[in-house]
């Protein structure tokens, strides 16, 4: 049974299970929801994905990406979570989230997002948590902008050439 993280006014975060896979895939295959993302992946991709950011992260930092689920269905929306990143201050936790986009326009990643800032100054008792948001994905700068207290810039290689793209990084610092 998957372990539950976190429970907000709606949602649930619990940890992934390779059941919730192929919904997690109809996320990541398709093209509006990966519009800022170098590419769609395809299920082995997406497999692999989750195998690194939510499965062996939990193994090894108790963290990762979880599944947003409604927390009276418990139907599941997408995921969000905490994750170790390279941003301009080092390997840092940062707050990811993808939803199935029947469910954007709900207020749920801010929600999910918000409790995982919480969860890694609060449970973690890390001293900075971020995210990191292409300047043209306004719809999770808006989401950050929610979530989050100040914003710097930073450049790190993207895209399927390795480009260096400059990124907004959103950050929170414990008060
Ligand atoms: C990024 C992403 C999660 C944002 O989804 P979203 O639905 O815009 O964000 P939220 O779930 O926080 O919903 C916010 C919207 O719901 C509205 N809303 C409706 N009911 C609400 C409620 N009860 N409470 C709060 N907000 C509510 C808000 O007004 C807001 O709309 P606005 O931004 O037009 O003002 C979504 O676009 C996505 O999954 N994209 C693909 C993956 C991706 O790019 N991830 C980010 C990588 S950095």
């Amino acid at each position: 049974m998957a372990r539950g993280i976190l429970r907000t006014d709606r949602l649930i975060l619990r940890e992934i299970t390779l059941a919730d896979l192929p919904f997690l895939h109809r996320i990541f295959g398709d093209a509006e929801c990966m519009r800022y993302y170098p590419g769609i992946k395809s299920f082995d991709e997406t497999g692999s994905w989750f195998q690194r950011l939510a499965f062996d992260s939990y193994a090894n930092h108790g963290f990762g990406l979880w599944a947003v689920t409604d927390r009276q269905s418990g139907t599941l929306l997408g995921d969000c979570g905490i994750t170790l990143q390279e941003t301009s201050a080092g390997l840092e936790p940062e707050i990811g989230y993808h939803l199935w986009r029947d469910h954007w326009g709900k207020g749920y990643a801010a929600e999910a997002a918000s409790a995982c800032r919480d969860y890694a100054l609060e449970a973690l008792g890390r001293a900075r948590i971020v995210s990191i948001v292409r300047p043209d994905n306004i719809r999770s700068q808006r989401v950050a902008e929610r979530v989050h207290r100040r914003r710097e810039t930073f450049v790190k290689a993207a895209g399927s050439d390795g480009d260096k793209v400059e990124f907004h990084l959103y950050i929170t610092k414990k008060s």
